[in-house]
Parts: C-alpha cells; sequence; structure tokens
C-alpha cells in the first residue's frame, strides 16, 4: 500500500495542488487583503513619466545586478545607508529592485546626495569621480534618444496594476519622454529614489 502511494501521478499531483494552495492560502491571500491599509499609510508618490522611462532603462542595464534598494532595520546599514525600508515604500514598485548583491552601495536614499551633473560624469564615467570605482562606463545613455513610443502603454499598465495615474499623466507622458536621452531620464530615477519617503520621517 505504501509502495503504491509513492508510484501513484495522480496522488502526487493532488498533493502538490494541496501543498500549494495551502501556501496561497496562509502567505499571498493574507497580503493581498491587506493592501489597501498598506496605500493608506504609505507617503510613496507615483513616479512621473520621465522617471518610469529612467527607472526602465536602470532595470535594462542590470544596474539592480550591483545596487540594493533595501536598507535592513540594523544600525550599521542605517548609518550607512539611511533609512530603513518599510513595507509601505513600495506599494508602486513593479516589479520591486531590492536586489540581493551589493557589489556597489545601496540607492535606497540616493535621491539628493549629489546633483544632476555629477551623475552625468559618474555614468559616463565612474573614474572621473571616483577614481578607484568598478563600476562600469555608461557613455552611450546619453547618446541614445527615447521616443516615449511605448511609455503611454506603460504608464497605462502600472495603472491597472494599482498605481493612481490620472488621464492627464498618461496623456502628456510621451511628451514628458521624448527626445530625452536615456540617461537623462536615468538620472530623473535616480533623482527620486527615497525623497518621498524621507520627506515624511524629516530627513
Ligand atoms: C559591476 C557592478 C556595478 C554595476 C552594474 C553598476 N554599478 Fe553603480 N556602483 C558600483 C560600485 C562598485 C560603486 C562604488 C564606486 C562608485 O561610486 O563609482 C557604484 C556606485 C554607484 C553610485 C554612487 C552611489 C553613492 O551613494 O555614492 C550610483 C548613483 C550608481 N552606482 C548608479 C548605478 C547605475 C544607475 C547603474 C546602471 C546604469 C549602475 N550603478 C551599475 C558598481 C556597479
Amino acid at each position: 500500500m505504501s509502495a503504491d502511494f509513492t508510484k501513484s501521478v495522480f496522488i502526487l499531483i493532488v498533493s502538490t495542488i494541496v501543498v500549494a494552495s495551502f501556501s496561497i492560502l496562509v502567505w499571498v491571500l493574507p497580503n493581498l487583503l491587506r493592501t489597501p491599509e498598506l496605500v493608506a499609510n504609505s507617503t510613496a508618490k507615483p513616479l512621473t513619466a520621465i522617471q518610469v522611462a529612467g527607472r526602465d532603462i536602470y532595470i535594462s542595464e542590470g544596474c539592480h545586478v550591483c545596487h540594493t534598494q533595501m536598507v535592513r532595520p540594523l544600525e550599521p546599514e542605517m548609518k550607512r545607508n539611511g533609512r530603513a525600508n518599510q513595507e509601505p515604500d513600495d506599494i508602486y514598485e513593479f516589479p520591486n529592485l531590492w536586489g540581493s548583491k551589493r557589489t556597489g552601495p545601496d540607492l535606497t536614499n540616493l535621491g539628493r546626495k549629489y546633483s544632476d551633473q555629477w551623475h552625468l560624469i559618474h555614468l559616463i564615467d565612474p573614474r572621473r569621480v571616483v577614481p578607484t570605482s568598478i563600476m562600469p562606463a555608461y557613455p552611450w545613455l546619453f547618446e541614445q534618444v527615447l521616443t516615449g513610443d511605448d511609455i503611454t502603454e506603460k504608464m497605462e499598465t502600472l495603472r491597472f496594476l494599482g498605481v493612481p495615474y490620472t488621464d492627464d499623466e498618461i496623456a502628456n507622458a510621451r511628451l514628458q519622454v521624448r527626445g530625452k536621452t536615456k540617461g537623462e531620464a536615468l538620472i530623473h530615477y535616480l533623482q527620486s529614489l527615497g525623497v518621498d519617503t524621507a520627506e515624511e520621517d524629516g530627513q
């Protein structure tokens, strides 16, 4: 009887479904139900169109492979990287960019730390501002111009996922992005990091 149990594909499939459904029930469902509460307690602001475009460059260039956006609530880490992440901070993050490896510093609270000019030089050639840097250079980001052709669809998708964009914001998105370089959009995104949540704590 016990030998039959391990050989039955049917029992394997049924037991897998039972275990997976249990995980959804205790892990996923309660968090979905808490979403309205998280939204009510969040100071996070939706990204503007140009920041959304910049975030896509951040993802496509793999910045998240070397940089985290996740400060844990530990004293030494907060001293180095600023305010620790809180659950309601990430309600508009699709997908989240917490990352898992810190070849470079954490960027959660990066906004306003440097000028736009500093970021421009650093992205074109990191060694010009940090001589010992091992970060790759991204000079082409300031040569490639965005058309903005897909930004409307991206904003609509984000709205579908719960980001409260108005019709006007979506209608003007293309105008905001068109003609800007990839690098400019990326800097707009970098300068927004942690700014909305820092205001809440008066930092
Ligand atoms: C191979 C790993 C690697 C990749 C990929 C990488 N970085 Fe870095 N980054 C670093 C390292 C190492 C440093 C620290 C030295 C420095 O400041 O250049 C750094 C520093 C930074 C800083 C300064 C942070 C601070 O607080 O001083 C910013 C901003 C930054 N990177 C942005 C980016 C962006 C945007 C991308 C993607 C376009 C990127 N990085 C890709 C390794 C990386």
